[in-house]
């Protein structure tokens, strides 16, 4: 358009963006109508995390704002397969982006792991004329949403939203800055009764198998000790640390234990210190108090940058990939890549809790 005529690269790449965005969702002149996305599906899956309604409120306007209908499923696959669902307008998102939880609700569904269930899904996605389809959830979420596109070849594209950040290809996902700050909030209460009562606290965090929430959490919240999976910690260990803290002249100690199996393996460590060591030991198990509350601004930001990232995905074709954020840069992964591929804790900060403390 002679407005852009001349202008800098920017102009023009931003000119061919609006132009790629309004071919793909509204017939203009070469009536390439059949191509254009009218309509996708979004839903939520597994453990809700804070951040996941920024992220449906922005995948609503990114999708509204190009003439694309958006359909909310309720309920995760439990949902899906009972067909569910009901378009969500731009009403539905207002005032949620500071809220906890999942408007859309969530579900860990046994009948979608089964070939019936994930019959009927598809079945009620293609009556519902849906075209596309986004998974807010983690790595189990996507491996359910990749055997069913398997039957139904509408294209999807994965959000990575856990607390857990236990997924391949984001530096973070969606609920995880909000968990740490929750389980450090925590922490920082514990850390005064320590004090007063010179005495030992094994703060359990959540992680499902990982130690994500637990390194953040123990670095920020100046923990003595962690106990995570990805560092087996023998208890002769644990009690040699905090008697090498007694000597450096600690009378109290915090140690962040992160789940693994299941809640409560802190009431076993806590149990051998006290039969082992001269300390008094106490634990506190914060469980799913880190899966609610206010998302923080950065899992807010994180939330809306992914949820209009998934939107242009499907309408650029993308399709049976994740969207992430890694460096500050917006990605696409495999969905095979978040199951199959390990994510690594941050090899740097578990030296300096070692070191640090
Ligand atoms: O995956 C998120 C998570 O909160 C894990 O950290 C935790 O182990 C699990 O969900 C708890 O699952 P549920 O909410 O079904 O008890």
């Amino acid at each position: 358009s002679p407005v852009l005529r001349g202008r800098s690269d920017t102009a023009r790449s931003a000119k061919n963006t609006v132009a790629r965005s309004v071919k793909k969702t509204r017939p203009i002149f070469d009536g390439d109508e059949e191509d254009l996305m009218k309509r996708i599906g979004i839903l939520t899956s597994g453990g809700d995390a804070p951040g996941m309604n920024a992220c449906i409120r922005a995948a609503t306007r990114m999708a509204n704002n190009a003439g694309i209908e958006l359909v909310g499923i309720k309920r995760g696959f439990t949902g899906l397969i009972a067909d569910d669902m009901m378009p969500i307008s731009r009403d539905d998102v207002s005032n949620i982006i500071h809220t906890g939880g999942s408007i859309l609700e969530s579900s860990r569904s046994m009948e979608f792991e089964t070939e019936e269930g994930r019959a009927k899904a598809a079945a009620n996605l293609l009556k519902r004329g849906i075209e596309g389809l986004i998974l807010i959830g983690g790595d189990g979420t996507f491996h359910g949403g990749t055997l069913l596109a398997r039957q139904t070849s509408i294209p999807i594209v994965g959000v990575p939203g856990t607390i857990d950040n236990d997924i391949f290809g984001t530096d973070y996902t969606i609920g995880f800055d909000t968990a740490v700050n929750c389980a450090i909030e925590a922490i920082d209460r514990i850390r005064d009764t320590a004090r007063t009562f010179e005495r030992v606290f094994f703060v359990e965090v959540m992680g499902n198998h990982t130690g994500f929430i637990a390194l953040h959490a123990g670095m920020a919240g100046g923990a003595d000790s962690l106990v995570i999976p990805e560092d087996p910690l023998a208890i002769e260990d644990i009690c040699e640390r905090l008697e090498e803290g007694r000597r450096l002249g600690k009378k109290s100690a915090i140690v962040v234990v992160a789940e693994a199996e299941k809640p409560g393996y802190s009431y076993k460590i806590a149990e051998e210190v006290d039969k082992r060591t001269q300390f008094e030991s106490r634990v506190c198990v914060l469980g799913h108090v880190q899966r609610g509350g206010n998302p923080t601004s950065a899992d807010r930001i994180l939330g809306t940058e992914l949820g209009a990232g998934a939107v242009q995905a499907l309408m650029d074709d993308v399709n049976g990939r994740m969207v992430g954020i890694v460096g500050g840069n917006l990605i696409y992964t495999p969905m095979s890549d978040t199951w199959e591929k390990k994510k690594e804790l941050n090899a740097r900060i578990k030296q300096h809790m070692r070191m640090l403390w």
